[in-house]
């Protein structure tokens, strides 16, 4: 029996397992009649303590496409830590599911997950990584420039979730990550350390006009994450001048492609006229949600004895 694999963040896969699943994210999306059924029979749990629109749907219809049965779980119905401990609601979702995905306020629920039962567990977004909507981003940039090696993306904003799993993803694919945010709010010191021991080249900035000229694309995320509600009020003052705009798109040169993880705060962290003009790819990273979660589901049930 093979070890279980989880997919906490991006760097759970190995570089060939990263260029493997974006691989065939890409194939099966030309070709859905190639598209095997690893999961016919199976369950697929899928708990969400926060909202989602997309995470939700593309990971349910991933599921339905190899051919499980996705099964939506909302915390309160079982009292995720309260009603039960999270180690036991994880074990009873596993009693019936081959996969359990979640979307965490602590990134902890997850480990605590992942500890307690033998089905692999994939990362939904915690506080600290998004490494599902990561995965989408890359194939997005792939598919778009046809290979990632040396490519310059520069993240213009918080250092949080999303910018993370970013991160690590450019470590596992040759991409120069630049991160650019307020002083206080960049990535995370330890989450840097590691993706550089990956091999990662990246640089951390607090000049967003500097940072992104030459670059191949620009990345922003919202300013407040989930579960930060009541920072907004300083966050807006803290993040003046960051907003993703047409000068800011200018600086960066013609070459210029726009991305954002969506939900989007048009006239906050993005211009309505950047996120809906021409050089945004947002609704591409958006469809490749579910390309890139077919491909990991299948890659970790593939290497999973059951
Ligand atoms: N990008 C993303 O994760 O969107 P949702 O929060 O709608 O799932
Ligand atoms: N950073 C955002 C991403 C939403 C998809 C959040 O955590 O709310």
């Amino acid at each position: 029996m093979s070890a279980k694999r989880d997919f906490l963040e991006v760097d759970d896969l190995t570089p060939a397992q990263f260029e493997e699943l974006l691989s065939r994210a890409e194939a099966w999306k030309g070709a859905p009649e190639e598209v095997p059924r690893p999961l016919e029979g199976l369950g697929a749990a899928l708990l969400f303590e926060k909202p989602s629109a997309r995470t939700r749907t593309s990971t349910e219809m991933a599921v339905v496409t190899l051919g499980g049965h996705p099964v939506y779980i909302r915390p309160e119905e079982v009292g995720l830590g309260v009603r039960e401990s999270v180690e036991d609601v994880a074990r009873t979702l596993a009693c019936f599911c081959s996969v359990l995905a979640a979307r965490v306020f602590q990134h902890a629920t997850l480990e605590t997950m992942a500890g307690a039962v033998d089905v692999p567990v994939v990362n939904l977004l915690s506080h600290r990584a998004h490494p599902c909507q990561a995965l989408a981003d890359y194939l997005t940039l792939r598919e778009v420039f046809g290979s990632l090696e040396g490519r310059r993306l520069v993240f213009v904003g918080d250092g949080n979730n999303v910018a993370a799993s970013l991160a690590f993803g450019a470590a596992l694919s040759g991409i120069e990550l630049t991160v650019a945010s307020p002083p206080g709010y960049e990535l995370e010191d330890d989450v840097v350390d590691r993706a550089r021991n990956l091999g990662g080249a990246i640089e951390i900035s607090n000049d967003p006009y500097e940072a992104v000229k030459g670059a191949d694309a620009v990345y922003t995320d919202v300013w407040t994450s989930m579960g930060q509600e009541d920072e907004s009020e300083a966050r807006r003052a803290a993040f003046t001048g960051f907003q993703v705009d047409g000068e800011m798109m200018a600086v960066a040169g013609e070459q210029a492609r726009f991305l954002h993880c969506l939900p989007a705060h048009r006239g906050e962290e993005v211009a309505a006229d950047v996120i809906d003009g021409p050089t945004s790819l947002v609704w591409q990273q958006a469809a490749n949600r579910m390309h890139s979660a077919r491909a990991l589901l299948a890659q970790l049930v593939e290497g999973h004895d059951q």
